[in-house]
Parts: C-alpha cells; structure tokens; sequence
C-alpha cells in the first residue's frame, strides 16, 4: 500500500516567525499518513529541529554536487540541513528560469545521489488542456523528467496544472482521475507494475480544507501537495484530517 502524503510547499514565503506554523502542525494527527513541508532553504535547518514527525523538504537544487553556481544550492546541501525530499520541475521553476525536462532529470539524479526523494511535478498550462493536449503534455514531461532508476521509495509525481495553481481553479474529479490513472499507467509502461504501484501521485492546484476530501477519494490520487492552503496550520491541519481519514 502507497502511504498517503500531505506535501506544503511555502514557495517564497516565511522567515522566522513561519516556524511557529510548524509548532502548531507537530500536534495535529496524522496517524497513517506522511506530512512533508518544503521551507524556503533559510529555514531549513530550523525547522528540522522543531517539526517533530513532519518532514522537511527543499523546493530545488543544483544538478551538480557542488561548484561555481552562486546562489545556487545542492541536494547534499538540502540533505546536510536535514531534508529528506525536494521539489522539482515545479511549473514556477520552468516559466521562471525555463527548467526543461532534461534539467528537471538532472537534478532528480542528483537529489537521488543525495539520498532526497524527489517530488517531480508535471502538468498543463491552460492553453494545452484547452487545445486537449493534456495527456500528451503530461506523457513528454514524465518521459523526460524521470530518469531510469525510480522507485516508490525516491520518486513522487505531483501534477499540477498551472491553471489551477493559485486560482482557486480546481479540475473537474473526473479530469483529476484522468490525468492520475493516465500517470499511473505511463509508469507502469516504463517501470513494470511493482514499482509504478509504489509511486505516489499528488494532486497540486488550489487544494484546500473545504475541497480536499474529495480529491483524496478520487482514483490514484495518493495525497497533495499544497502551497497557499499550507502556510497556516489551521488550513493545513484540514487538509492532513482529510487525508488521515480517506
Ligand atoms: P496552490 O495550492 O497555492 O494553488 O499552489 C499549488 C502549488 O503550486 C504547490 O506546489
């Protein structure tokens, strides 16, 4: 059985005083399920120390281990501050700094070399799920994200439609099912059957308290990851509830 993940992801947001988010979230119940947030890189470390059985994620690292690339931050860096996964190929990440796919499978083999799970997301923009490009969007960036090699145990997918990102957008259940068991069989095509059954898929784009029960009822759908919704503890412990109980 796929344990079921409540992902947050901050994106550009907290300094200190976010922590006592994760205070908060340390008593919440999550029996059953795991809960991961992916700080800012500051808070990292901080937040390691107090988040109790909540792991804490990156939102990116370096393809390359260390080196000349200022600014930048590697997977050993994320795993030595005491993450245990990363995001990438996030949406915001491509149209930002245009990640392409070959970028995205770089920095998942150098985030596996570190020991990190990667948290691959893939998805739409709305133009492509307009001209009914979705499946076929999804299916190119998986192939060239996802290096050889995944296992349930360093691998998420996360799809994520840009349109439903911080829209309060939702796809119909019906889209989200499509999207999942298409991703689901597209693993098992590559990956065989034990391997792709291990992978969890995350649904990501507007998720919230009030939307989140059924999407987690919703076929292959294995958890969440979450940005807006999981910035305060009282929105994000809905959504982990929800999860807990699916
Ligand atoms: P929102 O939950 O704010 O729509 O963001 C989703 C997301 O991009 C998570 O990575």
């Amino acid at each position: 059985m796929r344990l079921k993940l409540a992902a947050g992801n901050w994106k550009m947001n907290g300094t200190t005083a976010a922590l006592s988010e994760l205070t908060q979230l340390r008593s919440i119940d999550a029996t059953g399920i795991d809960v991961t947030i992916a700080t800012p890189a500051t808070l990292i470390h901080r937040a390691v120390a107090i988040a109790g059985g909540v792991q804490i994620a990156g939102q990116d690292c370096h393809a390359n281990v260390s080196g000349a690339h200022t600014g930048d931050t590697s997977a050993d860096m994320l795993a030595d501050a005491g993450a245990t996964a990363v995001i990438l190929g996030h949406s915001e990440r491509r149209a930002d700094y245009g990640e392409t796919d070959a970028d995205v499978a770089a920095k998942t083999n150098a985030a596996w070399g570190a020991e990190l799970t990667a948290i691959v997301c893939v998805g739409e923009t709305l133009d492509e799920r307009e001209t009914g490009a979705t499946l076929s969007v999804v299916a190119t960036q998986l192939t060239g994200s996802v290096p050889d090699g995944a296992s349930g145990e360093t691998l998420v997918i996360a799809y994520e439609p840009v349109w439903a990102i911080g829209t309060g957008k939702v796809p119909t259940l019906e889209q989200i099912a499509e999207v999942h068991d298409f991703i689901r069989a597209e693993l098992t095509n590559r990956f065989g059957a034990e391997t792709a059954d291990a992978i969890r898929l995350l649904y990501g784009g507007s998720v919230k308290p009030s939307n989140a029960t059924e999407i987690f009822a919703t076929s292959n759908v294995d958890g969440a990851l979450v940005g807006g919704a999981s910035l305060k503890a009282d929105d994000f412990s809905g959504i982990i509830s929800a999860l807990a109980a699916a």
